[in-house]
């Protein structure tokens, strides 16, 4: 364990070891930080995050038992199961018979965790650590997942073609092909996984990372559903802007071509951490952003596109037609992109951190969600915020092609600029002083000091 010296009331926090989850988990460590508690961040080798760009926090390695393979080559849902499974002593382990400068169990006021990461109520309830559970995902997500069992009973799911477009009863505007659904490993495992994530045993409360504004009637039905009280505390990131993951370098050059170009003229392109492309995807976006003639960043993850390094398969016809208007980078600090005068749009794949990065920063955006809760911040985002244009079916490049150009040059992606405007502007108020982010952070606080 790296050690660091504390003072005040320690908290364990227990991120699950994805990006998208790592970086709100740490985002609430640092606001929390902020507030006199001593941080642990007790994580899995699987994805450990790089302890170094937070020197005030203490970081407890949990042995998760991964083979290399599984690490190679993960199947996401099946790693959660096994980290689950084999996580769980172990951290018991840590946590009472750590090295000798690891503070008595006692001591530890509170372990939060990632839903995900549903190991860790097991513990707290063992040791009779209050305990709080965090889900990274929007409060819509978590309303309609634990249904899809049900639905799946009814014969719902998977969804027959004939149902794509319906509307999930009592779960408008989500359709059926909305659904948060996996498209990692057997469906099986997925559900089971589904349910032992929302199940609250012993924990006190639900933190959300999401912001009332957003999300009052998911919000409202939450709280009747859970028997613990609820805190939307979002966007973490306006809470804690320097708090930094450093899972994957950042190209900092984009920002340097950003500076070179007019304000709002151009579209940045990032699919997040997780999701991949094929070869003919990689062509069609290539070459619908090509035609668009409007600049472009566009983030390419290495290790996105099966059987490629990176972009070697891009022709020298495209990189010579883009080459004054493009810019490639394997990775972006995209809360700066995204702040940037020059960027006017973001072709996204929805995940629920730029989701809020995006309206933060007023950016309307192109939805071309991929799986899980991706699918139901789209919709939301096209149908019920209305700040972005949905790119439906395949990745074709005349579709690409249209939806940039509507977005960035017509009225209908004019109006959805000022709505996400208005939307930024009430997110804002949110987190100012007696805002409501601000008081359920503050009911948090209060609640994490009186145990
Ligand atoms: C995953 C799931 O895909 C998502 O649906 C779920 O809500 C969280 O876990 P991910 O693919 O990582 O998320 O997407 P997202 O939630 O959007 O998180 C991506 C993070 O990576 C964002 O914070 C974004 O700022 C950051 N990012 C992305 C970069 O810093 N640079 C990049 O180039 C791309």
């Amino acid at each position: 364990m790296e050690n660091q010296e504390q003072s005040g009331k320690r908290l364990v926090l227990v991120p699950g070891p994805f990006h998208g989850h790592l970086t709100p988990m740490l985002q609430l460590a640092t606001v929390l930080k902020s507030k006199d508690f001593s941080i642990t961040i007790a994580h899995t080798q699987f994805n450990n995050p790089d302890s170094s760009a937070h020197p005030d926090f203490t970081f407890l390695r949990i042995p998760d038992g991964l083979s290399e393979e599984e690490v190679r080559n993960p199947d996401l849902i099946a790693i959660m199961l096994r980290l689950n499974v084999n996580c769980e002593s172990s951290f018991r382990e840590c946590l009472t018979q750590g090295p000798d400068h690891m503070e008595p169990v006692d001591k530890i006021c509170c372990i939060i965790y990632d839903a995900l990461v549903y190991f860790s109520e097991t513990v707290a309830r063992d040791l009779k650590i209050p305990s709080i559970a965090m889900h990274t995902s929007n409060a819509a997500t978590n309303l309609v997942r634990p249904i899809l069992l049900q639905l799946k009973a009814q014969g719902h799911i998977p969804v027959p073609d004939s149902m794509l477009q319906t509307l999930v009863p009592l779960h408008q505007p989500i359709r059926f092909k909305d659904l948060p659904l996996s498209n990692f490993g057997s469906l099986d495992y997925f559900l089971e996984a589904v349910v032992l994530m929302h199940k609250i045993r012993s924990s006190s409360a639900i933190i959300f990372n999401t912001i009332h504004c957003l999300e009052e009637s998911p919000l409202v039905r939450l709280h009747q559903r859970y028997q613990v009280p609820i805190f939307p505390i979002g966007p973490l990131h306006k809470f804690a802007p320097t708090s930094d993951v450093r899972l994957l370098q950042e190209d900092t050059d984009c920002i340097t071509w950003l500076d070179k170009q007019t304000h709002n003229s151009v579209i940045y392109v990032s699919l997040g951490s997780i999701a991949k492309m094929n070869q003919d995807q990689l062509l069609e976006m290539a070459w619908g952003l090509a035609n668009s003639k409007e600049p472009f960043l566009w983030v390419i993850r290495p290790g996105s596109i099966p059987d490629l390094e990176w972009i070697e398969s891009m022709n020298e016809e495209f990189k010579e037609c883009v080459r004054d208007r493009g810019c490639i980078v394997k990775w972006a600090p995209q809360k700066k992109v995204l702040a940037h005068d020059a960027v006017g749009g973001f072709w996204s794949h929805c995940g629920w951190n730029s989701t809020l990065e995006s309206i933060c920063e007023g950016v309307p955006m192109i939805c071309q969600p991929c799986f899980g809760d991706q699918k139901v911040n789209a919709r939301y985002l096209t149908h019920e915020w209305r700040v972005g244009l949905e790119l439906e079916g395949e990745i074709e490049r005349g579709t690409v092609e249209r939806a940039v150009r509507t977005l960035m040059k017509e009225k209908e992606g004019e109006e959805m600029r000022q709505r996400v405007l208005d939307l930024k502007r009430k997110v804002d108020v949110s987190i100012d002083d007696g805002g409501s982010s601000c008081h359920y952070l503050s009911e948090v606080v209060e609640l994490l000091r009186s145990f």
